[in-house]
């Protein structure tokens, strides 16, 4: 069910909870009416057998007679519908009440069919495609019996040393609002109860991203006006797309963490947003409070419960002190009962009370997982994510019959293809970069050679390897492998060098403080371009690298992310040439790791540096960098130009109730056909709290045939230039606005216009 509420300033009426209170659901109404006080706690408690990727220090014990004495509402970590079918039956035929249970699982991005990293998939601006993936992730994890989602992640990140920026959309509240109802749509469809769509969680509430010095779970203290102009807008765009469950994240806000913040989870999420579903902790979160210094585990999970959350995430705080804390008058029954009562609703919801094995049909698994057709779609999802960072002559595309030299120790390597966050998938099925090239150009004449390790320190290597081998050292000296890649160039036309990051240098609990290339591979890049051969980097990451010393370099760069299951297939694609790179960035790319953290919206403070980056004392800039990033948000090149025409506006004066339309032309100048994210920005030049400096608010992608010239307009409102003001009133203030339109958000304004009254 879809909600329409009404925001009136601070007093929030949402028809959702009116709604709520009024539409009891009988079957959930009576299993409630049966249950002593023990079933309700249980029903709050979510386990994992250990199945899957355990993110804290422990697992749940004895599962099984937890659920068989009703002690368990959800599990996640366990897949397949025999496996589900053997859960949900320990809970349907022995436990007292027969309450089956929420299955859960982290597909962040594809299930078995693994697609780009959620940074890269953002990358495509491709709202469409992005939900597509989302459908393709739900239909295969329920064909394999999993229920319930915990994605999407719509964490902002304005932080490139925080692992997890991987796992999101990156820097911009509109385009991950954007790409935050794409999702929540893609997984949970029309009907929750259809066999293929499954309950979306959206996670880490909140402002997860913003932890200080990119540190994973550490701190968060931020304005309110920030957090609503820039930190929350994806998780309501979220609750607004009507996501069935929202995750705390592990920080605290105001001093409080997020699992036991009533502000957060009540005020905010259910009564100012409408948000009627249920809230589970992360992993072990409600216990960690402890650690973060609010009291022993009767405190921290009387504070979470009270606080409005409704599950607890495997550390059975809830199942262990609950019944204590109503004894002493601590939390009361009826907010245990609310808990329940939601998450019942969701168990209702998917249909398990009407059939408890709705996800589990045996039959599925072969015809929904890993079919051809979805292949095909991470490979399309894998080429448009890509980001041509660089072109050097014409280097790329490259001739399908060329000499190549494919060197670098990303070139055939199955373990670094899917990316952070892919415990369901198999790294096996990957395909690597040589064989993809192989594929796609079979007349080509390709040499190979690793050429480096991902990095030689063995120690920073353990860190990495947690989940498989990412990182292996070569028994040969760096200067041996150097020296081997050197001998496979002799005879190429050209170089293309596959390196980066490691899947699991980025990701959860996966920080860093230096954000360049690993110095291994970098000798091997200076080596390559000194033999004075066109070179061709292929970039993973799974975050913004600090590459200035390779931009200066005569190379060609495509950044292509960690890829999913058909990296080498889908990097063949453009490398040759069969489609062309058409990504952007979606999270701007520091010089150096000091300018941290930088982004476009900033603000332009009151002493603003001069724009041609020149060094002025008692400005805002640095004594030894520029302000401007080495890459901006919303920057990626193509194999053709695109060029922009004169922007117009169908009138300067935009009054509240109506709308203008910014139109501008775009031609393709250039010798291939090729696809343009077109983005509109604007900036409030005067307004009662600082704006930022420029404001992505709309976007579009088009495909343009080479020569071709087309109109792009963008209709805007009152609406779309509302901010929340210091009273945190939603509003849009009367006064001039200026705006671009252009392939990137580094541009000067070209027009303006007025809100009036
Ligand atoms: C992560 C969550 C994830 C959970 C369950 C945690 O460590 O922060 O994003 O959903 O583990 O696997």
């Amino acid at each position: 069910m879809r909600r329409i509420y009404l925001i009136l300033g601070l007093t929030i009426c949402t028809a959702a909870s009116v709604l709520q209170a009024q539409a009891q659901i009988p079957e959930v109404e009576e299993l409630l009416s049966k249950m002593t006080l023990e079933e309700k706690i249980g029903q709050l408690n979510l386990v994992t057998p250990g199945g899957g990727v355990a993110t804290g220090s422990v697992v749940s014990e004895d599962v099984e007679a937890k659920i068989k004495e009703g002690n368990v509402g959800g599990i996640f970590g366990v897949s397949s519908p025999e496996k589900v079918r053997q859960a949900q039956k320990l809970a349907v035929e022995n436990s007292r009440l027969g309450i089956p249970l929420l299955i859960g699982s982290d597909v962040i991005h594809g299930y078995k069919t693994t697609f780009p990293i959620p940074l890269g998939l953002s990358s495509s601006w491709d709202m469409d495609l992005i939900k597509e993936t989302a459908q393709i992730a739900a239909k295969e994890a329920t064909a394999d019996g999993i229920n319930w989602n915990f994605s999407p992640m719509v964490d902002i990140a304005r932080d490139p040393r925080w692992g997890r920026i991987a796992e999101g959309a990156g820097e911009d509240p509109y385009l991950g609002s954007q790409v935050a109802r794409a999702m929540v749509e893609g997984y949970q469809g029309e009907d929750f109860s259809a066999p293929n769509t499954m309950l979306a969680t959206v996670k880490h509430l909140a402002l997860y991203g913003a932890v200080e010095a990119g540190r994973d779970y550490n701190s968060v203290d931020m304005s309110k006006i920030k957090m609503f102009n820039e930190y929350l807008p994806p998780y309501k765009a979220a609750v607004d797309a009507g996501v069935a469950s929202a995750m705390t994240s592990f920080n605290d806000i105001h001093g409080v963490p997020a699992s036991g913040n009533k502000w957060l989870i009540t005020d905010l999420l259910r009564e100012r947003w409408g948000f009627d579903g249920f809230v589970v902790s992360d992993y072990t979160s409600v216990n960690e409070m402890i650690a973060h210094g609010m009291g022993d585990l009767q405190d921290v999970s009387a504070l979470a419960i009270n606080a409005g959350l409704d599950m607890d995430m495997v550390g059975e705080g809830f199942l262990t002190t609950l019944k204590k804390s109503v004894e002493e008058g601590k939390v009361s029954e009826e907010q245990i009962t609310k808990a329940v009562r939601r998450i019942l609703e969701a168990k209702h919801k998917l249909g398990l009370l009407d059939n408890p094995y709705l996800y589990s049909d045996e039959s599925r698994p072969e015809k929904d997982i890993l079919t051809e057709e979805n292949r095909s779609i991470a490979r399309k999802a894998a080429r448009r994510s890509f980001v041509l960072l660089k072109k050097h002559k014409n280097t790329l595309p490259l001739s399908k019959d060329a000499k190549i030299a494919l060197v670098g120790p990303m070139a055939n390597n199955k373990n670094n293809m899917l990316g952070t966050w892919a415990p369901t998938g198999n790294p096996e099925l990957s395909v690597p970069i040589l064989e993809g090239l192989r594929n796609v150009a079979p007349q080509a004449e390709i040499t190979y050679a690793k050429g480096a390790n991902i990095s030689n320190d063995s120690v920073f290597a353990d860190k990495v390897n947690v989940f498989g081998p990412r990182i292996e050292i070569s028994e040969k000296s760096p200067e041996a492998m150097i020296e081997e890649a050197l001998e496979v160039s002799r005879g190429a036309d050209v170089i293309v060098a596959a390196v980066g990051e490691a899947t699991e240098m980025s990701g959860e609990a996966a920080s860093r403080t230096s954000l360049s290339i690993p110095e291994s591979q970098k000798k091997l890049i200076r080596a390559l371009v000194k033999t004075g051969k066109p070179v061709v980097l292929v970039l993973m990451s799974g975050r913004p690298l600090v590459i200035e010393e390779e931009m200066q370099m005569p190379v060609s760069i495509l950044q292509v992310w960690h890829p999913g299951v058909e990296a080498g297939n889908a990097i063949a694609d453009v490398i040759f040439g069969d489609y062309n790179p058409s990504g952007k960035l979606t999270a701007t790319w520091p010089r150096n790791v000091g300018q941290i953290p930088i982004y476009y919206r900033m603000k332009t403070t009151g002493r603003p540096a001069p724009e041609s980056g020149e060094f002025q004392k008692f400005k805002s800039n640095y004594l030894d960098s520029p302000n401007s990033p080495l890459l901006p948000f919303g920057y990626g090149l193509s194999y053709t130009n695109f060029e922009y025409g004169e922007t117009k506006i169908s009138d300067n004066k935009l009054s509240k109730g109506g709308t203008i339309t910014i139109t501008t032309t775009v031609t393709n100048t250039g010798a291939y056909d090729g696809a343009e994210v077109v983005q509109l920005y604007t900036h409030d030049k005067v307004r009662s709290i600082t704006p930022p400096k420029k404001e992505l608010k709309a976007f579009k992608k088009i495909l343009l045939e080479k020569g071709e010239s087309k109109k792009v307009s963008f209709e805007i409102s009152a609406e779309d230039l509302k901010f929340y003001n210091a009273n945190l009133e939603f509003v849009v203030e009367p006064g001039e606005f200026e705006f671009f339109v252009a392939g990137s958000s580094d541009h000067q304004f070209t027009g303006t216009f007025t809100v009036v009254e």
